[in-house]
C-alpha cells in the first residue's frame, strides 16, 4: 500500500502541467513579465491594446499591424441587439458577472465561424472576445445605473470606449490612462484560477467561447476575481481611517481572511498592487471626502497586515487590495469590478488557449478515493 499512495497536492499547489512562454511571475522576486517584458515597462510605455497583441502574437506589433489590431478591436465593438436586450432584461436580477457569463456565451450565435477551430479563426475570435467582452461590461455597468445602451464610436480607443459605453460621454484623458494601466495589469497572470479553468474547458476542444465563458465563472469568486470589490467593502464598513487597525486586528484574531491579501505564488509584495498603490498615493495627497477617507484606510491596513503577516507568513497585499479605491476614483461602480478584471483578462485567457491548442492533451488529473467499494443495493422498502 505505502508504494502505491498517491501524494495530493492540495490547491495543485506546486504542479505543473504544461509549458508556456506567455507570463513569468516570479513569486520570489516579486516581478512579472509578459512575453518577456516587465509588467513595469509595459505599464510605461505601452497600452491595453499593443499589451493584446503582444500576449495573441508573441511579439510587440509594427507601426502598421497596431493600427490594423487596433481597427479590428473597433470594427468588433458593437454589440447584437439580442445581447444588449438580454443585458437590459436581466442584469438587475443577477450579479454583473452571470450576465457577462451568459452574455458572453451568446455569441457564438452571431459569429458564422464560431465552431471552426482553426488557429487563424481562433486568433479572429479572440480579437472579437476581448473587444465585446469590454462592452458588455460597459453596457452592464451602463444598464445597472440607469442608463440605455451606448452605440461604440469607433474612432476611439480601447479603453475610451469601454468609458464612453459606460459613461455615455467622452471620457477625459488622465482618467482613460489610469484605466488603461488596470486594464494592462488585470491582462494575464500566468496559470491562475480562471486560465486554468479556461484551459480545462479548451482541452477538451469545446471552443474558444466555452473557454473563456468557463474563464469569467471561475474568476467570479472571492478568492480570485471578486477580491477587489470584497476589499472595497471592507474599507467601507471600517468607515474612519482611525478604526482601521482595530478592525484589522479583531478580524484576523477571528481568523478572517483579509481580502487583497496573499498570493498563491507571490510571497513578496505583488509588482502590480505596487504600480496601483501608486495612483492610491496619489490620492491620499491630493484627493478629498470619500477618497482621502478610502486611500487612507488602505495604506493603513497595508502597513498594519505587512507587519503582521509579510516577513512572517509571506502575506502581502495583492492586486486586488488597492484596486477598488482607483477605481471608485475614476467614478466606476463597484459591481463592474470584477466584469472589468474579466474583461482583461479576456486577452490573457484567449492567448492561453492558442498557445495550448498548439500542443493539447486532455486535462484530467486523479483524486484519491476514500469511500467504500461492494456495497450492495438494499430496495427502498427495506432501508431505514
Ligand atoms: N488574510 C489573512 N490570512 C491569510 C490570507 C489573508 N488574505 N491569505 C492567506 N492567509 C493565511 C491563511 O489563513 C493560512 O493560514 P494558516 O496556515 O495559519 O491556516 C495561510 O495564510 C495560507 O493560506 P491559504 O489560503 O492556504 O493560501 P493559498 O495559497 O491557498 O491562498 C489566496 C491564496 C489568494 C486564496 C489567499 O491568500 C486568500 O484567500 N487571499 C484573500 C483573497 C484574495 O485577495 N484573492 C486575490 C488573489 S490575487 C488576484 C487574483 O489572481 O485573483
Amino acid at each position: 500500500m505505502a508504494d502505491t499512495e498517491p501524494v495530493i497536492n492540495k490547491g495543485l499547489e506546486g504542479i505543473y502541467f504544461a509549458e508556456s512562454s506567455i507570463c513569468k511571475v516570479d513569486g520570489q522576486a516579486g516581478k512579472l513579465y509578459y512575453r518577456g517584458y516587465s509588467i513595469e515597462e509595459l505599464c510605461g510605455n505601452s497600452d491595453f491594446s499593443e499589451v493584446s497583441y503582444l500576449l495573441l502574437n508573441d511579439k510587440l506589433p509594427n507601426g502598421n499591424e497596431l493600427e490594423g489590431f487596433r481597427q479590428q478591436l473597433a470594427d468588433e465593438r458593437y454589440l447584437p441587439k439580442s445581447v444588449v436586450d438580454f443585458i437590459k432584461e436581466n442584469s438587475m436580477r443577477m450579479h454583473p458577472m452571470d450576465t457577462l457569463r451568459s452574455a458572453v456565451s451568446m455569441l457564438p450565435a452571431y459569429d458564422t465561424e464560431a465552431y471552426d477551430n482553426s488557429p487563424g479563426s481562433n486568433m479572429r475570435k479572440s480579437v472579437k472576445l476581448i473587444s465585446k467582452s469590454a462592452s458588455i461590461a460597459a453596457t452592464i455597468g451602463r444598464v445597472r445605473s440607469g442608463g440605455d445602451y451606448v452605440m461604440p464610436d469607433q474612432s476611439m480607443g480601447h479603453v475610451e470606449s469601454f468609458l464612453y459605453m459606460l459613461n455615455g460621454r467622452k471620457p477625459d484623458p488622465k482618467t482613460v490612462k489610469i484605466l488603461d494601466v488596470m486594464f494592462i495589469v488585470h491582462a494575464e497572470h500566468s496559470s491562475n484560477a480562471s486560465t486554468f479553468g479556461v484551459i480545462v474547458a479548451g482541452s477538451t476542444l469545446a471552443d474558444i467561447y466555452a473557454a473563456t465563458t468557463a474563464g469569467i465563472a471561475v474568476l467570479k469568486g472571492p478568492l480570485h476575481g471578486g477580491a477587489d470589490e470584497a476589499a472595497l467593502e471592507m474599507m467601507y464598513n471600517i468607515g474612519d481611517p482611525d478604526n482601521t487597525e482595530k478592525y484589522i486586528e479583531d478580524a484576523l484574531a477571528g481568523k478572517q481572511k483579509i481580502m487583497g491579501f496573499g498570493h498563491r505564488v507571490y510571497k513578496t509584495y505583488d509588482p502590480r498592487a505596487r504600480i496601483v498603490k501608486g495612483y492610491l498615493e496619489d490620492l491620499q495627497t491630493n484627493g478629498s471626502g470619500e477618497l482621502k477617507n478610502l486611500s487612507q484606510i488602505a495604506l493603513r491596513a497595508e502597513k498594519l497586515m505587512i507587519d503582521k503577516l509579510g516577513a512572517s507568513k509571506g502575506i502581502w497585499p495583492n492586486i486586488d487590495f488597492f484596486a477598488g479605491p482607483v477605481y471608485v476614483s475614476l467614478g466606476i461602480q463597484h459591481e463592474i469590478f470584477t466584469p472589468i478584471f474579466a474583461a482583461s483578462r479576456m486577452s490573457g485567457w484567449c492567448a492561453h488557449m492558442l498557445e495550448y491548442w498548439k500542443n493539447n492533451r486532455l486535462l484530467r488529473p486523479l483524486e484519491k478515493y476514500t469511500g467504500q467499494v461492494d456495497l450492495k443495493y438494499v430496495r427502498i422498502e427495506d432501508r431505514k
